[in-house]
């Protein structure tokens, strides 16, 4: 009998790749979808950590990922050992690890988040008086920090992609529209000058929803502090709406994640049919130890999770 194959598409991957797959969407909903597939394989058209929560969450499906060199910024600045003597120096705090982190690093943790509900967790630790350590995303960390008067000892690592933004660009882009109404979503990666601007800071599939749901007056404008792959969704889903790129500086176009834009058609189609990287490497006992936390994630999200 013929293998069954599905194709996961990350929002940042280019249009092409988003039609080849048979599930788009932010990391917590391709994590959920890739625990609950019965398929033999899954291609992965994201970034590794990704296919690492996918085989962590299905261990019994073979997951594929396209390109070798899909990594992410906030995996390959953080080294685990340094992370574990960090960890070590707050006994008394529990640690919160985003899921962009590698699954060494999701070991260490006694929680993983994505920027889905990374908000309501924290919220909830501090409400039984808990104290956290959060890593990797420096910027993101310092957002719940400011939003919420946390005193969060922070891991450094960033985004390299929204850690961009900045605020003296995005004043001179708010400048040119001064006759418009102006509105700012942006990605909680994005540094805290930026995210203290903005009308709202969520999640991808969350900026998708603001974008969806948007009411204001028609001849607005809105700036998008996060990857430029998302932007096809949202101009498909409001094509009468004027949806731009939140500027970085004059005429960069540099918001585009180098990572996921390596799921090219080639390689989505040669992983496919089988060949690609495997995530074959992870031993029981690391799958375990990193299924911990992020199981601990997921009962937790079925409340905000629809
Ligand atoms: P989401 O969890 O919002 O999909 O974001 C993943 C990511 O890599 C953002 O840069
Ligand atoms: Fe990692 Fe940033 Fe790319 Fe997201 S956009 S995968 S955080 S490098």
């Amino acid at each position: 009998m013929a293998k069954k194959v599905v194709t996961l598409a990350h929002y940042y991957c280019t249009p092409e790749i988003q039609q080849m797959a048979d599930k788009v969407g932010d990391s917590l909903e391709l994590s959920l979808f890739a625990r609950d597939s019965h398929a033999d394989t899954i291609v992965f058209a994201g970034v590794r950590f990704m296919a690492e929560t996918a085989k962590i969450l299905n261990p019994h499906a073979e997951v594929i990922l396209p390109d070798r060199g899909s990594t992410c910024s906030l995996v390959t600045q953080t080294d685990v050992a340094a992370l574990t003597a960090w960890r070590k120096q707050h006994p008394d705090h529990v640690h919160v690890a985003y899921i962009n982190s590698s699954a060494e690093h999701k070991a260490v943790a006694d929680w993983i988040c994505t920027s889905r509900n990374v908000d309501d967790l924290i919220a909830d630790l501090y409400a039984q008086g808990k104290k956290v350590i959060f890593s990797p995303d420096r910027n993101m960390g310092a957002y719940l920090n400011f939003q919420y008067g946390y005193d969060m000892p922070l891991w450094s690592a960033v985004c390299e992609v929204h850690d961009k933004f900045n605020e003296d660009a995005l004043n001179a882009g708010l400048a040119e529209v001064a006759d418009k109404s102006a509105f700012l979503i942006a990605h909680p990666e994005s540094p805290l000058p930026v995210l203290k601007r903005a009308d709202y800071v969520g999640s991808t599939s969350g900026m998708l929803n603001w974008v969806r749901q948007f009411a204001q007056a028609p001849d607005s404008v809105i700036f998008v502090a996060t990857e430029d792959g998302i932007l096809y969704n949202m101009k498909q889903a409001r094509p009468e709406l004027d949806i731009r790129q939140a500027p970085i500086y004059a005429g960069c176009q540099c918001n585009s994640c180098p990572y996921m834009k390596l799921n090219t058609i080639e390689a989505v189609k040669r992983a496919q049919q089988g060949e690609g990287i495997r995530i074959d490497y992870l031993t029981e006992a690391q799958m375990d130890a990193a299924r911990l936390p992020i199981e601990r994630m997921l009962e937790f999200s079925k409340r905000y999770y629809a």
